[in-house]
This record gives structure tokens, C-alpha cells and sequence, in this order.
């Protein structure tokens, strides 16, 4: 019983028929919202905590987080362009697993994309306090951090900080421009992704000359990690996977994509192709030319890649990278923010959610209530914790989600073998486990302390939620099915990536 209320796969892609947004993004555009949406803390920051948990070791984190990633993004690929909605894992779960999975789904979807949010704020906030230090404007230490972070005082001693001012406040600042209406263009996040390729390329092309054998050895000094443990190859893995998420984003934009068959797998394969490539270049430079021990200088810097550049003899270019860093990943908040609240609302529109979270503003046409909620949330998130917790807590959630997704597929081709079906997961019997089977190592992986803990946590506290509240209020629940048709009229457009006016930014 608990199993059985789904919402039918055919009202969800009459929503979406009924929406009929213009089918306007190409290959092209597809590949860059991915990239847009993929490169940014993670690359750009957690290369350190990487190096803190596997030293030189780190490049195989890379590989294994970037494996788990391409099998879950051919997962993605079949079900994005058949379900061709916004809403992602949430709404294919509801439609596949049923209600309570979907809402297990949606409630880890706020790890995902709320706390993902934060760790990314946190993370520009080391580029940007840095910058402001370079040229002597910067904040007293004890805001540059919150007060479960670490920082190098001037004369080399450790204290921890109070609160993180910088990013607490880039975090109101994205709430602001996304409860105003601001969309990312197409356009726009092209010249960002640009930008990003070019500062990871410049480091490449500059720190591959400074590669010494050297600095590989020892390769494995935590080895290969334990269960639980949250160090060593695995436990890096497992949290520079959080480097790689945002991919899915591409499948928030099906709707919108011309020839969604073909584009959506090309937009998210050939996006993670991409940026693998580029996290391997840098993890591989960077650990040869400067050595990446843990608790060695690389793995305690707040700007690991400008770090790298300064200390091998480029420190304008190492500012030029930080720059890079500093206008590029606001955008990267901004994309995760925008998700939260999309599945927020989606969530509220089918009962699961307080009504008024789906409520409109008149002017901005914007789900403004649940946008300013959320960023209140992510700007706390910011100013309170270090980026490796709250990268490791958002993976716990993608993680869950990922699973649950390969698992819809694998669900769907046996219960309806014959809907059409655009992209074809190829071997989905071998790539379908595989993927789950990824996802539970990386989970795994992750730290008990306090990442997976919490996790739990979260999930009995939104089990409770479920069962008290979010049941009885589906627009699913016996009595309700007058409000499940009604839903149908009440879509606002979907700002994603709409050509129309953008602010930016
Ligand atoms: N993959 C995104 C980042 O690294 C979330 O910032």
C-alpha cells in the first residue's frame, strides 16, 4: 500500500505538454548548463580537502568519483529525455517508486541542493577573502570563517573562526536576484563557463612544467580507507564527488531542448566528459607540482589552485584563477539554489509541501516565499560550517538520490517495457547496478562523524514529517483527487534558461 500512490507518469508529461515552453536549447547549450553547473567548489577548493584525506592518492579519487558519475548520468540520460519535466529525481520517483519514495527523494534533494549551495558560498568565500587580504581590505580572521572552520592566524597558529561574513552574504545576495526573477541566460552561462575553462586550463598549461616525480611519493599515505572513515582514496572520493554534481542539471532543462533525444544524453555525457578530463589534468598537476600530502601546505589552503600558481613562481596568474573563481561560481550558487526551490515547489504543488510555498509573486512571477526560505537557510549553512562538511553532507543526499533514480529506470523497463522510450540506457542491467552499486560505496565512504549521522538524522526527521503531516495532504490521498487536476493550471514558467530578459549574472 505504502508503495502504490504514484502520480501517473502520463499526467506528469501532460503538465508537461500543457506548459509548451519553446523547444529552443541545442547540444550545445545542454553541454555548457552542464559544465556551468558542474565546475565550481569543487575543483576550485576541495582539491585540498581531497589532498588532506588521500594525498597524491587523490587522482584516483577523482577517477572513481568520475566512474560512479558517467554511469549515473546514462541513468539520467534515458529517463530525462522519456520524463522530459523539471522536478528531476523527485518527480521520476514519484511517477516510478511511489509517493514515499519520491518524498524520501525530495527530502534528500534539499541536502543536495540547499546544503550544496552553502559549501559553494563557503568555498567562493575562500577566493574572495583572499582577494580582499591581497590587497588589504580583508576581514578580521574570525569572519572569515564560521566556528566549525579552521583558520591560519597570521603568525601560523590555528584558531577557529565565528562566523563566515562573505558568504552568508554572497548567499542573500543570489536569494535576492533569484526571488527578483533573474535567470541565467544561455548566453551568460556560456561566457562563464569560458572563463572557468580558461583559469583551469591556464593552470594546467603552467603547472604541468613544474611536475616533479618527487611529489607522488608516498602515493597512498592514508591508503586505500575504511568504511565509515572518511579518509584515504575512497573517503576523498567520496567527497570530491560533490565536484561533479550539478550534471543533472541539464535534465531540469528537457523541456526546453530541441530534439531532447539526442541532445539530452550528448548535453549530459559530453558536459561530465568535459569536466573529468579537466579535474584530472588539475588533480594531476596539481599534486606533481607542489605535492599534496595531508596536513601539508596544499591541503590546508582556502584557494588551493591560486595557492598552487603563487608558490610555483605565477602569482599574477594565481590572482587571475582566483578571479576566475570569485565571478564564476556565484552562478553555481545561483543554479543550486534555483533547483532547491524548483523541487520545493514542485513538491508543495502536489500537496507534499505548505501550500504557500508554492504562492507566486505578481510582479516577479518568482515562488518568492520559498526562495527567500531556502536562502535564509543556505546563508546560515555558509556562515556556520566548513565547505568539506557540507559537501560531504550534500553528496550523502545526491548519493541517495542517484540510487533511487537507477533504481526508477531499472523499476520502469520492467513494468513498462513498451513506453517510448527517446535514449536507451545501453546494458542497463550491468550500468543500472553498477551505478548502485557506486553510489552505496561512495556513501559508505563518507565520514560517520558527523556527515553520515547526520544523514540519518535527516531522514527520520523527514520520515516523521511524512507520516505526520505531508500523507494526509497529498493531492494523492483519498479525498484530494479534485486538487491533482487542478495543479496542471497553476505552473509558473520555468525561468531556468529561458533567452528572455536576464539580469544576469
Ligand atoms: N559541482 C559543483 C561544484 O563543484 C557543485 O561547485
Amino acid at each position: 500500500m505504502l508503495f502504490q500512490r504514484r502520480k501517473p507518469l502520463d499526467l506528469i508529461l501532460e503538465t508537461a505538454g500543457k506548459r509548451a515552453l519553446t523547444r529552443q536549447l541545442g547540444a550545445f547549450d545542454l553541454t555548457m548548463l552542464g559544465i556551468g553547473a558542474v565546475i565550481g567548489t569543487g575543483i576550485f577548493v576541495l582539491t585540498a580537502v581531497a589532498a588532506n584525506k588521500a594525498g597524491p592518492g587523490m587522482m584516483y579519487s577523482f577517477i572513481i568519483a568520475g566512474i560512479v558519475c558517467a554511469l549515473t548520468a546514462l541513468i539520467y540520460s534515458e529517463i530525462a529525455a522519456m520524463v522530459p519535466v523539471s522536478g528531476s529525481a523527485y518527480t521520476y520517483s514519484y511517477a516510478v517508486l511511489g509517493e514515499l519514495i519520491a518524498w524520501m527523494v525530495g527530502w534528500a534533494l534539499i541536502l543536495e541542493y540547499a546544503v550544496a549551495a552553502g559549501a559553494v558560498s563557503v568555498g567562493w568565500s575562500g577566493y574572495a577573502n583572499g582577494f580582499l587580504h591581497v590587497h588589504n581590505m580583508g576581514l578580521p580572521a574570525a569572519l572569515t570563517a564560521g566556528p566549525f572552520d579552521t583558520i591560519t592566524l597570521p603568525d601560523g597558529t590555528t584558531a577557529k573562526g565565528s562566523f563566515n561574513l562573505i558568504a552568508f552574504l554572497l548567499a542573500l545576495v543570489v536569494t535576492w536576484l533569484l526571488a527578483i526573477g533573474t535567470s541565467k541566460s544561455a548566453k551568460v552561462t556560456a561566457v562563464l563557463v569560458m572563463i572557468k575553462i580558461a583559469a583551469l586550463s591556464a593552470f594546467v598549461l603552467l603547472a604541468f612544467p613544474a611536475v616533479e616525480s618527487q611529489n607522488f611519493v608516498p602515493m597512498l599515505p592514508n591508503g586505500w580507507g575504511t568504511p565509515l572513515a572518511g579518509v584515504g582514496v575512497l573517503g576523498a572520493a567520496a567527497s570530491i564527488f560533490f565536484a561533479y554534481v550539478g550534471f543533472d542539471a541539464v535534465s531540469t532543462a528537457a523541456e526546453e531542448t530541441k530534439n531532447p533525444n539526442r541532445n539530452i544524453p550528448i548535453g549530459l555525457i559530453g558536459s561530465l566528459a568535459i569536466c573529468t578530463i579537466f579535474y584530472l589534468l588539475v588533480a594531476y598537476t596539481a599534486v606533481g607540482s607542489m605535492g599534496a600530502q595531508p596536513g601539508g601546505p596544499l591541503s590546508q589552503s582556502k584557494e588551493p589552485l591560486a595557492f598552487v600558481l603563487r608558490n610555483i613562481g605565477w602569482p599574477r596568474i594565481g590572482d587571475l584563477v582566483a578571479g576566475a573563481a570569485i565571478i564564476a561560481l556565484p552562478s553555481v550558487v545561483l543554479m543550486m539554489m534555483f533547483g532547491q526551490t524548483r523541487i520545493l515547489f514542485t513538491m508543495s504543488r502536489d500537496g507534499l509541501m505548505p501550500e504557500a510555498l508554492s504562492r507566486v509573486h505578481p510582479k516577479f512571477h518568482t515562488p518568492y516565499i520559498v526562495t527567500w526560505i531556502t536562502g535564509i537557510f543556505v546563508a546560515f549553512f555558509a556562515a556556520l560550517f566548513p565547505v568539506g562538511e557540507l559537501a560531504d553532507i550534500s553528496n550523502a543526499g545526491t548519493l541517495f538520490a542517484f540510487f533511487m533514480v537507477a533504481a526508477g529506470v531499472m523499476v520502469l523497463r520492467i513494468t513498462e517495457p513498451s513506453r517510448h522510450r527517446p535514449f536507451r540506457t545501453p546494458l542497463i542491467w550491468v550500468v543500472g547496478p553498477l551505478a548502485m552499486a557506486g553510489c552505496v560505496l561512495l556513501f559508505f565512504s563518507l565520514g560517520w562523524n558527523p556527515t553520515i549521522k547526520f544523514f540519518c538524522f535527516w531522514a527520520v526527521f523527514g520520515l516523521a514529517i511524512y507520516f505526520f503531516f505531508a500523507r494526509r495532504r497529498s493531492h494523492l490521498a483519498p479525498g484530494n483527487e479534485h486538487l491533482l487536476h487542478g495543479m496542471i493550471e497553476k505552473l509558473p514558467p520555468d525561468p531556468l534558461v529561458h533567452e528572455g530578459p536576464s539580469t544576469g549574472p
